[in-house]
Parts: C-alpha cells; sequence; structure tokens
C-alpha cells in the first residue's frame, strides 16, 4: 500500500474474548458453503416453521430465502426473550436532548410493543398494509416499528429531517391509511414541528385515514377531529392491554418494511426488504462485527429514519438481546462534549457512528474528549461514507486511545446488512473497510465487466445472493432488474466505485450515478432539481456534489430563472429555503449560481461532469459530446 502503508493490529484484549479470533478459517467456512453458513446462524433464531429450501434461485433476481420458513421478527426481538434472564435485561436506555432519560427492559419493551400493536390493530391496520412513521428518535419509534412487525404490518420509515414534499410523495406511493407522529422533535435545542409539517404534507396526500401523535415535546399542535389522536390516550384505553399479544406468523419472505432511498432518476425507490433473511443477515452480521456480548452497552449513533438505525438500532440489537443506547439530539449541543459525557455515563462499550459526525466532533478539538473517561470503550464503527485517513486516525487514537478497533463497515440501504466490513481480529488501515464479510462474494469490474487488476478503479459488484438483500421496488420490480442486475448481468451493481489493493483490501472511492451523500445522507440529484423545480421563478435546474471538508459533500445547485425574474442574492436565500421546506433542511444547497444554459449532451442530459469540474475550478476535460 503505496498511500497508507499503515496496518494497525488487532488489540490482544479485544480478540482474547471475541467471537471470532481467526477471519481467515471463519471466511473459509463460509465461502466453502454459504448456505450452509448462513442456515447455521438461522438455525440461531425462533422459526415457527422450518423452511424447505435455503435458497431458491428459480426466478432470479427474485430470489427466495429460507423458503416456506414461518417466523416474524419482532417475535425473535421480543418474545423469544421472555423465557430467559434477558426478560429483566436493559434493552434500551435513551435520553432526550434536554436530558430526560428512560430506560426499557426486554419485558416492557415487549409490553409497550404488545400496546401499540394492538392500537394499530383496532385501527383497522392488518397484515400487509402499510404504515408511515414520521418521528424523531424517540423509543416510541422503535415501539412503532416492532408494533408494525408483530402485526404483520409494512412500516415506512420517513427520516424525520425531511420535509413536507418529502414526507407527501413517501406517503402517497406507499399508501399509508396510518401515520405516526409525534408533536415535534428537539434538535439544538430547538423545536422541529414534525405534526405541522405532517398537516402540510397530508393537504396533498389523500390516503391516511388515522395519524396517532406521540407527546415528545408538549406545544400545541393542530389535532384534526375525526383523523388525529393522541397516542397515551388510545395506550391508556383498555383495548390496548385487553387484546392479548398475538404476533402474527409471517412467511420468510413476507415484507417487513419498505424504505425510501434516492437513485440515479426520477422519485425516490421503495426498497423492500423481509422478515426472514433480513432477520438472519442483521442478526450474524452485528453478532461478528461489533462482536456483540451480553454485558455491552451498545451505541449506534445513526437515526432509525435510515437503514444503518433498521438494521443496527432496532432489529440487530434485539435480536441479539442487546443493551443498546439512543440519543435524541444533536452531537454538540449544548456543548461539544455531549457524545463523550453520555459514554462516560452510561458505560458505553460500542460506538457506531458517521465520518461526518467524527469530523464535526474532530474541530473542537481533543480537550472536550479528554475531560471524559472513555474507558469502557471496546469497539468503534463507522458508516455512511468514505473515511479519510485524518479522520480515521483521530477517532482511533483520540476516542479509542489507540486500542479499539474501527469497525468501517460498507453497505446501502438495499443490501439490508454489513457487506464489506472487518471482524475485530482484522488487521486494519485506515479508510479501509477491509473485505467482504464472510459469505459475501464482492468483484470491482471494468467497463467491459472484466475484473480489474490490483489498485484500479473500477465497478463495485455483488456476485452471489446474500439473505438480506433487497426483494424488489414496491410496486416496481421491473426497476430491481432494470436498476441493479442489468449493467453485468447476474451481479448486483452496487454504484460504487472502488479499488482492490494488493493485500485484497477494498477502498471505495464513491458513488458513480447521480447520488450526492451529504453528511452521509443519501440524496437523489433528481430530488434537488424536482424542488428547485417547483419554485415559480425557476425554469430549470442542476444538483451536484462537490466535496467538502465536515460533511463530505455539499450541494452546489445552477439555477436558469424564469424569463423577466432578476436574479439576486436574496433569491438563492429564498431558494435554498424552498429545497429545504420541500425536502428537508440536509438537503439545502450550500450554493446557488444563477446561469443561463446548462452543459447537455446532444441527447439532452445534463453533463454533470462539466458542472463539477466548474464548481471546483477544474478542467472540464473531453467535451465532444457536449452540445452547446
Ligand atoms: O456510497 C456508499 C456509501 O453509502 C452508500 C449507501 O447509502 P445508504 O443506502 O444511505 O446506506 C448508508 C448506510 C449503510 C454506498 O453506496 N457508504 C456506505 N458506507 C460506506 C460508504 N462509503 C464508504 N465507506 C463506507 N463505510
Amino acid at each position: 500500500m503505496a498511500d497508507y502503508p499503515d496496518f494497525y493490529y488487532p488489540n490482544e484484549d479485544v480478540i482474547k474474548n471475541a467471537h471470532i479470533k481467526d477471519w481467515d478459517s471463519f471466511n473459509s467456512e463460509a465461502m466453502n458453503d454459504p448456505e450452509g453458513f448462513w442456515e447455521k446462524h438461522a438455525r440461531e433464531l425462533h422459526w415457527f416453521e422450518d423452511w424447505n429450501c435455503v435458497l431458491d434461485e428459480s426466478n432470479k433476481p427474485f430470489y427466495k430465502w429460507f423458503k416456506n420458513g414461518k417466523t416474524n421478527i419482532a417475535y425473535n426481538c421480543l418474545d423469544v426473550h421472555m423465557q430467559t434472564y434477558r426478560r429483566n435485561k436493559l434493552a434500551l436506555v435513551w435520553e432526550g436532548e434536554n436530558g430526560d432519560v428512560l430506560t426499557h427492559s426486554y419485558y416492557s419493551l415487549h409490553r409497550e410493543t404488545t400496546k401499540f400493536a394492538n392500537i394499530l390493530r383496532s385501527l383497522g391496520v392488518k397484515k400487509g398494509d402499510r404504515v408511515t412513521i414520521y418521528m424523531g428518535r424517540i423509543p416510541e419509534l422503535m415501539l412503532a416499528m416492532l408494533a408494525c412487525a408483530k402485526i404483520g404490518a409494512i412500516h415506512s420509515v420517513v427520516y424525520g429531517g425531511f420535509s413536507v414534499e418529502a414526507l407527501h410523495e413517501r406517503i402517497e406511493d406507499s399508501e399509508s391509511r396510518v401515520l405516526i407522529t409525534a408533536d415535534g422533535a428537539f434538535q439544538r435545542g430547538k423545536i422541529v414541528p414534525l405534526k405541522e409539517i405532517v398537516d402540510e404534507a397530508l393537504k396533498r396526500a389523500a390516503t391516511v385515514e388515522h395519524v396517532l401523535v406521540v407527546k415528545r415535546t408538549g406545544q400545541d399542535v393542530y389535532m384534526e377531529s375525526g383523523r388525529d389522536m393522541w397516542y397515551h390516550e388510545l395506550a391508556a384505553l383498555p383495548i390496548a392491554m385487553q387484546n392479548g399479544s398475538h404476533t402474527e406468523i409471517m412467511d420468510s419472505e413476507d415484507p417487513l418494511f419498505i424504505l425510501y432511498t434516492s437513485g440515479t432518476t426520477g422519485k425516490p425507490k421503495a426498497i423492500l426488504h423481509t422478515h426472514g433473511g433480513y432477520m438472519v443477515g442483521t442478526y450474524t452480521t452485528l453478532k461478528y462485527v461489533f462482536d456483540i456480548k451480553d454485558e455491552d452497552r451498545y451505541w449506534c449513533a445513526a437515526d432509525p429514519g435510515w437503514i444503518t438505525g433498521h438494521s443496527y438500532i432496532v432489529y440487530g440489537p434485539l435480536l441479539n438481546g442487546a443493551t443498546s443506547f439512543m440519543y435524541e439530539g444533536a452531537p454538540n449541543y449544548p456543548y461539544p462534549n455531549r457524545w463523550w459525557q453520555m459514554i462516560e455515563k452510561y458505560g458505553i462499550n460500542i460506538l457506531y457512528t458517521a465520518p461526518t459526525a467524527i469530523r464535526g466532533l474532530m474541530r473542537f478539538g481533543e480537550a472536550w474528549v479528554n475531560r471524559h473517561d472513555l474507558s469502557s470503550l471496546r469497539l468503534l464503527g463507522s458508516v455512511g461514507e468514505p473515511i479519510n485517513p485524518e479522520a480515521w486516525r483521530w477517532y482511533y487514537n483520540v476516542v479509542g486511545k489507540g486500542h479499539c478497533p474501527i469497525m468501517d463497515t460498507w453497505w446501502q440501504t438495499e443490501t439490508g446488512n454489513f457487506m464489506i466490513t472487518p471482524l475485530p481480529c482484522m488487521p486494519l488501515k485506515p479508510g479501509s473497510g477491509t473485505k467482504p464479510f464472510p459469505g459475501i462474494e464482492m468483484d470491482i469490474l471494468d467497463e467491459d465487466g472484466n475484473p480489474v487488476a490490483a489498485n484500479q478503479e473500477g465497478y463495485l459488484v455483488i456476485k452471489k445472493p446474500w439473505p438480506a438483500m433487497l426483494r424488489t421496488i414496491y410496486k416496481d420490480p421491473d426497476r430491481l432488474v432494470s436498476q441493479y442486475f442489468s449493467r453485468f448481468p447476474g451481479y448486483y451493481m452496487t454504484g460504487d466505485s472502488a479499488r482492490r489493493d494488493e493485500d485484497g483490501y477494498y477502498w471505495i472511492i464513491g458513488r458513480v450515478d447521480d447520488v450526492i451523500k451529504v453528511s452521509g445522507y443519501r440524496l437523489g440529484t433528481a430530488e434537488i432539481e424536482s424542488a428547485l423545480g417547483s419554485h415559480r421563478d425557476v425554469a430549470e435546474s442542476a444538483a451536484i456534489g462537490i466535496p467538502h471538508e465536515i460533511k463530505g459533500n455539499v450541494i452546489y445547485a445552477y439555477v436558469i430563472l424564469n424569463n423577466g425574474v432578476v436574479a439576486s442574492d436574496s433569491l438563492a436565500e429564498q431558494l435554498k429555503a424552498h429545497v429545504g421546506y420541500e425536502v428537508g433542511p440536509i438537503a439545502k444547497p450550500e450554493k446557488i449560481e444563477f446561469v443561463d444554459s446548462l452543459p447537455k449532451t446532444r441527447s439532452g442530459k445534463i453533463m454533470r461532469r462539466v458542472l463539477k469540474a466548474k464548481a471546483q475550478g477544474l478542467d472540464p476535460g473531453n467535451l465532444s459530446t457536449l452540445e452547446d
């Protein structure tokens, strides 16, 4: 490795007690018989009825895992623990941004989920119905998801940082009849008016009949009679507990959730995951990568509204019977030591976060970290975007004090679970996720589909199906084929470019499509352009991502105004605010530049490469396909 010569060797204390001490033999076992490997782990979970085929490949790429097996992921997260010592173990420790603290044992999480499930049933929610969930990081978000899973409803969580149009689009596409939200969410000492955003979105979406509102912030909110109900009022009624705690028996392939994510073109797509395979995948990967032990306190600082939260705040930890910590607010509120203070206070052993958060906290300096005793930490994790070696070393040395291995996990909404990741026993290189998780076969290909040589950049692909893979795009199965399985037939195309070094370590370079990662959040250029286009003064626009020191990337938008509209700084500010209102604060362009035309190919496609070069003052390269 010419650029990064250093290997970081695993800490003996960490591997002494690790589930896996020798990656090579664990990997060979999995690679020699991947189906047997996943089947063995599936057997560690509860199934009401056994499967009769581990992997059904008869209708590629619509793979089926654990065919005809019957289970329910919520049963495995909660009910199974009721018969063991875990009944009284803490499942969740939660701290609000304002200092509120709440804990749930497995017993109380089970009981509260049952109540929530009964309330949903009393509203007529049935197996297969979609329920939209739009909340801040509060325990009720977890309960709502588990309650849906328990009764076989399909949850569609919309990140609480999204706004009116993003929410509307997702409600409408999922045809949800029930929406679960909160009056507001605390964020950096202010209140995000979730209920107001819901009211606006519902003026545009007609499917929703019932809105359940959890009281979190306590300010007055509008409640529409006949439609809106306070959750705590329903939870106090006899229906919540008197209906028993029946868990729906689900087929392994029955949908568990849809989660919208941005792709190359058009509207966000609803990625669909199932009860069986997703359960086996999240359970197994979390167990080995973060080496989960009963006595651990594990903190995934992501938001449950994204896949990281689904797999590794809600399902993975509960399947493993772990104790999770969840925090509502901003990392640096009220001071930049908030996270370090909570790690000390709760004795956190494992911290899993995104490079953008590390870089954001790094800029406040190490004195804030050093005020606190972080000696409980054993493992660290990173996700969402490439971690630059500088941030990696700071995380490793300042936060982990040089003895906590960093699990840099590469994966996607679509993959459901970690795909390229170290295990704690592996030597690490800052900035590399090391190798594919055992049982996962990946490669890097050139334009013609041939594997590239060591250190050459190419398209990152997954060669074989895996249990937690997406099953389809809800209501649009053709798009599964066209988006993921067409470019290199038989292989799943990730949309990322990568290279592999001479030690077989993978290095992710970035997206090769029109997806922009802002602070690790995934946004599509199409969403931003469509929000800009909905402003009365905008004729056309093009959004691109350009590198940013802390956020990884920021959005830069080129805008052509309608005839007669005069460009001004205040109009640029208005347009930014408009995108913030329609899509959400994370989608706000950092800069808006007014132009008279956009570089396009003869077929009318915007040449983002040229815009990117212009925004960064670089050479635009070959312009022979440029129309004008
Ligand atoms: O580009 C890769 C980047 O995030 C994309 C997936 O985004 P999303 O579906 O929102 O899921 C994010 C959390 C799993 C990938 O295509 N990405 C994710 N993890 C890493 C990463 N890039 C580099 N290193 C990572 N560890």
